[in-house]
């Protein structure tokens, strides 16, 4: 099977999509995916994710420790097959700086792993609660992705 690359989007590159990136890396296991995650928005460049996102992964068995913040660039539209804005306003984000050929990719992550339109929140003006209700939103929709793409593989 053809190696799926996928980009997870949020706001700061920080917190939701940086855990994104370590959950669905973690339960495709042997599913051929390159996954990588990156930010409308500018402001942590280079930075480690937020360590309240590398707590609830590390509690969950998952680090994601070493990962660096970016933002997104116009070459992530040919570079990724799949791109997955973590809320509405990331899409919106998205759709404006995509090339119209690429519109394809571009997708609402819960609309399109569990056929929801429903944002995963930002949780970065929340608790340690509201990163544990976010980890658990971005367990269900990568576990669904990781069946979607084993069952086309
Ligand atoms: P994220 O959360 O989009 O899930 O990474 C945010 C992190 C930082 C900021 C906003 C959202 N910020 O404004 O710095």
């Amino acid at each position: 099977m053809k190696t799926v690359r996928i980009l997870f989007v949020c706001l700061g590159n920080i917190c939701r999509s940086p855990l994104a990136e370590g959950i669905l890396r973690h339960v495709a296991g042997d599913i051929p995916v390159d996954v990588d995650s990156a930010g409308t928005g500018g402001w942590h460049i280079g930075n480690p994710p937020d360590r309240r996102s590398i707590a609830v992964a590390l509690k969950h068995g998952i680090d994601i420790a070493s990962e660096r913040c970016r933002k997104v660039h116009p070459g992530d539209f040919d570079a990724f097959d799949l791109i997955f804005a973590m809320d509405r306003s990331n899409l919106a984000d998205l759709r404006a700086m995509a090339p119209l050929s690429a519109g394809h990719k571009l997708h609402l992550f819960l609309a399109y792993t569990k056929g929801t339109a429903t944002d995963v929140p930002d949780p970065y003006y929340e608790g340690p609660e509201g990163f544990e209700t976010v980890y658990s939103m971005l367990f269900e929709g990568c576990s669904s992705l990781a069946g979607t793409l084993r069952e086309r593989s």
